[in-house]
C-alpha cells in the first residue's frame, strides 16, 4: 500500500539504493512493490546511481533494443564498482539472459526475474553478508539464492580488474511454473491519486513472437476478495482512479471461484471513493460481451478498452498464434460500439512478422479504417530468443518493416485528426495529472484516456487529481484543448464519465 511503514530501524541506516524501471506498466507497479519491499528491509531510495549503494535496473526484453538499454547503462556505470557499488538485474531481461548477465556484465551481483521478487528480502540479507570485507562463502538456500564462483569466470572476471571478492553472484529464477504471486502489504505508490493494482500474473497464451510467457511464468491470478480489500484500502487512503493490471487481464479466473473478470471490475468500480476504473491488457480472444455490460452498468468505468489486435489479416494472426480472426476481432469491436457510451478502442500492432505480404499489411491498414481507433502502439516486429517465430523463414528486412510502420502511423495520424475532431465542443470530465507553466495549461486526463490541456482561471482552485468539466475547443492528432468550465469547487455534480453535447 501507499505510505510505506518507515522502520524503526531506518533512521541509523545507510543503505541506499537507485531503481530505474525499463518497459510497461507492470514493470512500473513491479518497481513500486519493489521499492516498497527494499524500504521495509531498511533500504532509502536515491535520485542518482552516484548516490546509491546498489544499483536496480527492472529491465524489459520485449524487444531486442529494449534488451540492449540494460546493457548499455551497466556498461555506462560500471566504473561505480570501484566504489563498492552493487549492481542488479530485475524483470524480464533478468529471467530471460539469467546467470549469462553475470558473464556479460561482471560487476553485476543480483539477477532476479519478477517471478521470484517474493524472494527477494532473503536475496538482499545474502548480497548484504557477502558484501562484507572478507570473502565468505555463502549457501545455496532452498535452491533459489545462490552465489557461486566458478574458476572460469573469476579468470574471465578478473581480466576485467575485478577482485574474487566483489564476485558476488545472486539469482532468483523461478522457473515457469510457479504458482506464486508477488503480493505485498509494502507498495511504494508514486502518485497519490492513481495507482494500479495486478490482478494477474504470467501468460499461458505463447504467441508466437511474444517472449512474456517465459519471463512471466504461466498465468496465476489472485483472489477477487484480496483485490477488493487492496482498492479498498486504496479507496481509504484517497486514491480516486485504479488501473487493474496484467498480461491477459480478462483471462482472469478467481481461485476462489466468486467473480469472473466482469464481475471483478464492476465490483471494483463500486468501491467507496473510486471514480474511475481501467483495465490493461484485454485479449481479443477472451474478451466477452459481459465486459461491455459491466462498463455499461457501473458509470466509474472508464470508457476506453485496448484490444491489442497485432495484424488485419487472418493468415498472419493464425502465423502469430494469436487465436482469433480478423471478423472474430471485428465482433467484439462491434460489441464495443454497441454499448451506451462512447467507448474510446486503442490498440498494438506489429509490422512486418515473417512472411507478412504487402497485401496482408493492406489488410492491417484497411482495418485501422474499419475500426476507427483512438490511439494506436505500433512496432516492428522484432525477433526474440526461444520464441517459436524466431525460427520462421521469411524475415522482411529491417528497411521494410520501417517504411510499413512509417506508413501505419501516418495512416493512424490522419485517422485521429479526424477522430479527435469529434470531441470539439464537447464538455469532458478530466482527471488533473499537473501544469505545464510555460504554456500556462494545466493537463488533464479524459475517461477515454485522452490528454486534455486546458486553461481555467486562477480563481479557480485546481490541483493534480481534482476533477474537473472541461469544454473542447480544439484538437490535435494525439490530444485534446480546452477551457475549464466547471469544477469540483463549484458543487456541480458532474456524471464521472459524461460527454455532454453543446
Ligand atoms: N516484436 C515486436 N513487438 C512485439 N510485441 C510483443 N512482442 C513483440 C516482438 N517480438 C508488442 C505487441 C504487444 C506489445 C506489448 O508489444 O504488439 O501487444
Ligand atoms: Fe505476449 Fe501474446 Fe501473452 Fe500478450 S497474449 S503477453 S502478446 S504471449
Amino acid at each position: 500500500m501507499s505510505g510505506v511503514r518507515e522502520p524503526a530501524a531506518q533512521e541509523q541506516r545507510s543503505k541506499t539504493f537507485y531503481l530505474e524501471t525499463f518497459g510497461c506498466q507492470m514493470n512500473v507497479h513491479d518497481s513500486e512493490k519493489v521499492v516498497g519491499t527494499l524500504v521495509q528491509q531498511g533500504y532509502r531510495q536515491v535520485e542518482t546511481v552516484e548516490q546509491a549503494d546498489l544499483i536496480l535496473y527492472n529491465t524489459c526484453s520485449i524487444r531486442d533494443k529494449a534488451e540492449q538499454k540494460v546493457f548499455h547503462r551497466l556498461a555506462d556505470y560500471k566504473k561505480l564498482q570501484s566504489q563498492g557499488k552493487k549492481f542488479g538485474v530485475l524483470g524480464c531481461v533478468a529471467q530471460q539472459e539469467g546467470e549469462k548477465i553475470f558473464e556479460r556484465a561482471p560487476h553485476v551481483s543480483l539477477v532476479c526475474g519478477s517471478a521470484s521478487y517474493r524472494n527477494l528480502p532473503q536475496m538482499l540479507v545474502q548480497l548484504e553478508n557477502a558484501s562484507g570485507p572478507a570473502e565468505r562463502a555463502i549457501p545455496r538456500a532452498a535452491g533459489e539464492v545462490a552465489a557461486l564462483r566458478d574458476d572460469a569466470f573469476v579468470e574471465k572476471a578478473s581480466d576485467s580488474g575485478l577482485r574474487t571478492r566483489d564476485l558476488i553472484r545472486i539469482t532468483g529464477l523461478d522457473d515457469r511454473q510457479t504458482d506464486k504471486c508477488f503480493e505485498t502489504e509494502f507498495t511504494a505508490r508514486t502518485n497519490p491519486h492513481r495507482g494500479y493494482i495486478t490482478i494477474i500474473e504470467g501468460c499461458d497464451k505463447f504467441c508466437a513472437y511474444c517472449i512474456v510467457p517465459f519471463t512471466r511464468g504461466k498465468e496465476r491470478s489472485r483472489t477477487s476478495d484480496s483485490v477488493l480489500l487492496e482498492a479498498r484500502q486504496m479507496g481509504d487512503l484517497g486514491y480516486t482512479e485504479i488501473q487493474l493490471l496484467g498480461q491477459n487481464v480478462n483471462s482472469y479466473k478467481d481461485p476462489a471461484g466468486k467473480r469472473s473478470f466482469a464481475e471483478l471490475l464492476a465490483a471494483v468500480g463500486e468501491v467507496p471513493g473510486i471514480r474511475r476504473v481501467r483495465f490493461t491488457t484485454s485479449h481479443p480472444r477472451d474478451f466477452g460481451r459481459d465486459i461491455v455490460d459491466a462498463i455499461d452498468a457501473v458509470p466509474s468505468l472508464c470508457d476506453h478498452v485496448h484490444l491489442p489486435v497485432q495484424s488485419g489479416s487472418t493468415r498472419l494472426l493464425d502465423a502469430m498464434q494469436r487465436l482469433y480472426t480478423r471478423e472474430q476481432y471485428l465482433e467484439r469491436i462491434g460489441w464495443i460500439k454497441s454499448a451506451k457510451r462512447g467507448i474510446a478502442i486503442t490498440t498494438d500492432v506489429i509490422v512486418g512478422f515473417p512472411g507478412e505480404t504487402e497485401s496482408e499489411f493492406e489488410q492491417t491498414l484497411t482495418l485501422l479504417e474499419q475500426v476507427g481507433y483512438d490511439g494506436v502502439f505500433s512496432f516492428k516486429y522484432s525477433p526474440r530468443p526461444n520464441t517459436p517465430a524466431v525460427t520462421l523463414d521469411d524475415a522482411i528486412p529491417d528497411q521494410e518493416k520501417a517504411y510499413r510502420l512509417e506508413v501505419l502511423m501516418a495512416k493512424q495520424r490522419e485517422l485521429q485528426i479526424i477522430r479527435n475532431k469529434r470531441y470539439l465542443g464537447m464538455i469532458l470530465e478530466v482527471m488533473i495529472e499537473g501544469r505545464n507553466e510555460a504554456r500556462q495549461q494545466w493537463i488533464g486526463r479524459t475517461s477515454q484516456n485522452k490528454t486534455l490541456n486546458f486553461l481555467a482561471s486562477p480563481q479557480a482552485k485546481l490541483e493534480p487529481g481534482s476533477y474537473v468539466s472541461v469544454l473542447v475547443t480544439g484538437s490535435f492528432p494525439n490530444s485534446l484543448v480546452g477551457e475549464c468550465c466547471i469544477s469540483e469547487q463549484m458543487e456541480l455534480s458532474v456524471h464521472p464519465s459524461s460527454m455532454i453535447a453543446p
